[in-house]
This record gives C-alpha cells, structure tokens and sequence, in this order.
C-alpha cells in the first residue's frame, strides 16, 4: 500500500508537469486540446513537449520528433491526454510512441473525441505498452473543459459573470455604468476568467453604455481572447474600443437577414461578421454555436465563452440550458 501511494504521487508530480506544459498552448490550439508530455528517466524529466498550436505536433510527437536520444525499456512517457490513433491534422500519434519503442505509457484523460475514446490506449496495450491511467483524471479534465464541451455538447463551455451591487443592481437606473466591482475583483476576473477563455462575449447595448476594452490586463496573455458582440442590427459604434483597438479580434455577429451594406463600414476596419439566422428576434444558438467550433481561414475555432452580460444577454443562455458555470461578484455597496 504504501508503494502504490507513493507511485500515485510520483505519476501526479509528472502529470502536473504537462499540465503547466499544456497551458502553453492557451490562446493558440484553437478548437484543439492543451497538451503537455515529458520523459521522465529514473525519477528525472529528460525531455519535454507541448501542444503549441493549432494544426501543430502533438504534444508527444513534439517530443519524440525532438529528442534524439534512444528511449531506455525503463523510460516512461506521460501526456496529460491519451494518444491519438487516427489522422487527422497530423499522423496518429500511437505510431511514433511504437516506433521509437515506449515502452510505458502515464495519461491523464481519456480522449472524448469518438475517434479515439479509448482506442489509442487499446492499441498501445495491445502492442505491449505498459498503460497506466487516468493520472489526476480531474484536473486535467478541467484543464481541456473546452475540448471535451465541444466533443460532448457540440458547444463551446459557457461561464457566466456578472456583478451585481448590494441592491442587486447591475447598473445605474438610467442604464448608465455603476462601479460594483473593486479593484481586486476586477484582477482576479482578468487572471482567472477572462485569461482562462478563448473568447469575452457581450450585448451591444453594454458596448453603447460602457465601452469596454474586453481585454486582459492584470496579467500578460502572449493572445487575448476573442471578444464577441451579439449585434442582430450593426449598432455597434464604429468609435467603440473593440472597433479602434485590435478589430482582427472582435466578432459582430449579426441578424443573417440584415442588409449587406449595413456591415460594411466593420468589414473595412477588420472587424468579423458572422452572419447568424435570428428565430424570434433571437440567434439561433445551434448556428452561433457551428460558427464558433468550426475552424475557418483565419479563425482556428473557440472552445470556451466567458459571457459578461447585460442582462439581455445572459437570459436566454440560460432559458436554453447552456450555462456550464455561474459566477456572480458580490459588490460592497
Ligand atoms: N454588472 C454587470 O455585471 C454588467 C455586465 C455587463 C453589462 N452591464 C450593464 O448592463 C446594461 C446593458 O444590459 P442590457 O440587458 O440592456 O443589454 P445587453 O445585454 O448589453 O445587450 C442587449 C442587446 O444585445 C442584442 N442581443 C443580446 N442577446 C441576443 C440574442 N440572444 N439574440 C439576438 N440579439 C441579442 C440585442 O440587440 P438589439 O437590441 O439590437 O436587438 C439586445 O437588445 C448596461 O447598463 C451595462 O452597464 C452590467
């Protein structure tokens, strides 16, 4: 018992190693995973791979492909995520782990994508991989929250945020902003909401009254994160900080139906148009949803949407049931 224990601790120091590994890929895998994978020889990490982007090596491919050495028998090889065993954007990743002669495997989660979901483990045990997992099955699915949403719901992952002052208002009765968050609230959002999704999504009535920039600030992101205005009539104000600073990040969607000229003062500063089909007034979630994990051109697809209001916006995520997480900030006053 006190073995078995001992080899648990020993699999989660390195498996929280690829996890810090895999964060490297944030902002850049598009609707792919965040992968880390090391080496580990007698107790030492002798080498390392990352997932870095989208359409990029694998994280154990990264790896292998990197380190010129022979693999020992003894060596052991863990990925935060099971390994491919199909083609997709690059050849399945169980080849190299045979062909270089791996002959341990750590993983962290089973892969939910239905081309894999388990194969890529069978196929190794059946080649005589020694298979050990999952390995801090928790930790490294919150970690790829995103990938397994869209593999699972075909939906991005959705949190809510809003913060509401002590009266329970969000603003000031005449719709003008209210400071309800403090200055330490406001760090905590940036660092550990709107750093930790791919995308920052608002009403365009909060684009009007507020003017936000939808960056992350308290921290430095090497990508921010997409910012997203539910925008059914182009009534975004072509002076608004999304439109002036970095439009080749900002996406309008709007009303499908709308007239094609109304978009174009937006189409020649940069900014995306989705055009998105409105079923009473409303976007239809199915389509925006589509738009969102399909890559295309220059957009490599989202998997996590941090929707920061009004209250407009937030109502029907909720009436159609996808809220995945709610975070309400109490004001003070
Ligand atoms: N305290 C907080 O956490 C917080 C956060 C953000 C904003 N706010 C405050 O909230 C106020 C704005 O809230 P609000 O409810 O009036 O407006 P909002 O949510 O910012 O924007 C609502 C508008 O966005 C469009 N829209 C939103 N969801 C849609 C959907 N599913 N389908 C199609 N169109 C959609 C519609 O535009 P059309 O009207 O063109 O159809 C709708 O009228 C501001 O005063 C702001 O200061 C507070």
């Amino acid at each position: 018992m006190v073995v078995y224990s001992h080899l648990l601790m020993h699999h989660a120091f390195f498996m929280r190693r690829c996890l810090t590994l895999a964060e490297e890929g944030r902002g850049k895998v598009g609707n792919g995973a965040f992968v880390g994978a090391v080496l580990v020889r007698d107790g030492d990490i002798i080498a390392e791979g990352v997932h870095r982007g989208f359409g990029l090596l694998h994280a154990e491919r990264d790896l292998l492909e990197q380190f010129s050495g022979s693999i020992e028998p003894t060596d052991t090889l863990y990925v935060n995520l099971e390994p491919c065993c199909h083609m997709g954007k690059t050849p399945p990743c169980t080849e190299i782990i045979l062909k270089r002669g791996v002959k341990h495997l750590v993983y962290g989660l089973r892969d939910p994508d239905r081309r894999v979901s388990g194969q890529g483990i069978e196929f190794l045990r059946l080649n005589g991989v020694e298979v050990i997992g999952p390995v801090l099955r928790d930790e490294c699915a919150w970690m790829n929250r995103g990938f397994i949403s869209v593999r699972e719901k075909g939906r991005p992952w959705i949190t809510l945020k809003s913060a509401r002052a002590a009266d329970g208002s969000i603003a000031h009765p005449d719709g003008s902003p209210k400071r309800i968050t403090s200055k330490e609230q406001d760090a905590w959002s940036h660092e550990f909401l709107r750093a930790k999704h791919d995308a920052i999504l608002v009403g365009v009535n909060t684009i009007i009254k507020d003017d936000p920039s939808l960056t992350v600030r308290s921290i430095n992101v090497p990508v921010q994160p997409w910012r997203i205005v539910f925008d059914p009539h182009a009534r975004t104000p072509l002076h608004a900080s999304i439109i002036k600073k970095n439009p080749e990040r900002t996406i309008l969607v709007v009303d499908a139906a709308l007239d094609l000229s109304c978009t174009e003062p937006y189409l020649e500063r940069e900014i995306h148009i989705w055009r998105i089909p409105c079923i009473q007034n409303m976007f239809d979630f199915h389509a925006l949803f589509q738009g969102c994990i399909t890559s295309q051109e220059n957009f490599c697809g989202i998997t996590s949407i941090l929707v920061e209001g009004g209250e407009r916006t937030w109502h029907p995520f909720w009436s159609h049931h996808h809220v995945d997480m709610d975070v309400l900030l109490p004001g003070s006053s």
